[in-house]
Formats: C-alpha cells, structure tokens, sequence
C-alpha cells in the first residue's frame, strides 16, 4: 500500500515571515496526520529557516529545483549538495513552470535527477502535458517522451527511490483540474510504464502525486483514484486553513 504524499509548492510566493507564520500554523494544525506525508516546498531563501522550525515535526521540507553539479562557477545556481545541508529531504524536478520559462528539457531533468540522489534527497519529477498535446490526442506520447528521457539510465534500486508527479499543464493554476478519470487514465499509464522498465513490484511502489488545481474540494475524488497517490499543490498551499483542510480530506479519498 502506498503512503499518500502532499506536498505544497509555494513557488515564488512568500518572505521569510510569511512563510514562517504558515508553517507556524501548519505544525499545529496538521500535528496529528500520522497517514499521510506532508511536505513543503519553499523558496530558496526561506529552506535553512523552516528546516530548523521542521526539526521536530513530521513535515518534510523540499527545494523547488536544484543545479546538478555539486559546486562551481555556476552563478546563481543552487546545488543538491547544498539543500541537503540546508535541511532539504525532497527537490522538485522539472516543473512545467521550469520548461517553460527556464528552458528545462528531459535531459537536464535527468541530469538533475541523479544529483538529487547522488545527495540524498528524493526528487519529485514533474510530468505532464500542455493543451496542444491534449488537444492533439498527444497526452500519452508526450509522458513517455518524458518519462523515457528524464529517468534514462535510472537502474531499478534508484527508481524506487523517486517520487513522480503529473501535472498537465493546462490545468495548473486556471482552476481547470483534470477529472478524476482524466487523471488515473494518465497516472495509469505512467504506472504501466513503469512496470515496463522496473517490473511489477518497483511500479507499485513508485508513488505519483497529481498537480494541477488541487482544492480541499476536490482532492478525495482524485485520490479515490487507483493509481493516484497524492498531489502536488500550488496556490492552495499558501494559506495555512486550506492547505490543512486539503491534506485532512485527503484520507477521506
Ligand atoms: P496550482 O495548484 O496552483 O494549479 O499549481 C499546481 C502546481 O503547479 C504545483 O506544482
């Protein structure tokens, strides 16, 4: 049985106070979920302070990307090497938001997914579709293409080891949330590509959150879902009482 993640990418939301007053909060709404793993990912500059206010709780803490290199002349970058010593458990990996404004592709998410293991930290690798792929009846092709080339290499012990998240891109934060169906249809087919390439046991064991308009309204049905094993949140984990309300009706999935 997989363990439900939900994990709240802040993206380039909130100072430093702001994201301590959320976390203040969650810590003490969210103390007694024992079920489900709860992870937070803020902004760089926040990490080192919430991972000290995560020291005795349960939350997880994860960067939103890292550079693959351990340490160079990489301006501006952030290494795996470096979250790991600021506190981080989880990166983010190929956010579509990434693709599309940073010019991510499948063979840096590959490269950064083996610098997040090589540091220990469970890489959450971001896939999905955008409205011309789904319009075009495209979906299924592009998740292999992704899934092909952004975990190429990856043996069977480390693919056990990482965590998968759809997000098809038009439904991600214009409210337009992939029906349940829509989404086990996708979430299904990446777990038979899985079983492909890592047989049965390690598919079953890979969980795949679904992003993309996560709601406390509507994260049960998606999670009522065979092959949905949590979610991946924007905008409704920036204030405390919805994101708490989210992962609580989670269970009622
Ligand atoms: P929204 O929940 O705001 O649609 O964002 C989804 C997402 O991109 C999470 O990574």
């Amino acid at each position: 049985m997989r363990r439900p993640i939900i994990a709240g990418n802040w993206k380039m939301y909130k100072t430093l106070k702001e994201g301590q007053d959320l976390v203040t909060i969650l810590k003490r709404d969210l103390y007694d979920i024992e079920a489900v793993d709860i992870v937070v990912c803020p902004p760089f500059t926040l990490l080192t302070y919430i991972a000290d206010m995560l020291e005795a709780s349960t939350i997880g803490l994860s960067a939103q990307d890292l550079f693959w290199e351990d340490e160079g002349a990489y301006t501006g970058e952030i290494s795996g090497k470096m979250l790991k010593d600021a506190g981080c458990s989880y990166c983010l990996i190929g956010h579509s938001e990434r693709r599309q404004f940073f010019g991510e592709t499948d063979e840096t998410v590959s490269k950064k997914v083996f610098a997040a293991l090589k540091n220990g930290l469970t890489p959450i690798v971001c896939i999905g579709e955008n409205l011309l792929d789904r319009e075009k009846s495209l979906t299924f092709e592009r998740i292999k293409s992704q899934l092909d080339k952004g975990l190429q290499g990856l043996t069977k012990l480390d693919a056990e080891k990482i965590i998968l998240a759809y997000e098809p891109v038009w439904a991600i934060g214009t409210g337009k949330v992939a029906t349940p169906e829509q989404a086990q249809e996708v979430h299904h087919y990446i777990r038979s590509w899985l079983t492909q390439h890592y047989g049965d046991d390690t598919a079953s064991s890979i969980r795949i959150q679904y992003g993309g308009s996560v709601k406390p309204e509507n994260i049960a049905g998606l999670m009522a879902q065979g092959d949905i094993d949590g979610a991946l949140v924007g905008g409704a984990s920036l204030k405390a009482d919805v994101f708490s309300c989210l992962v609580r009706n989670t269970l009622k999935g």
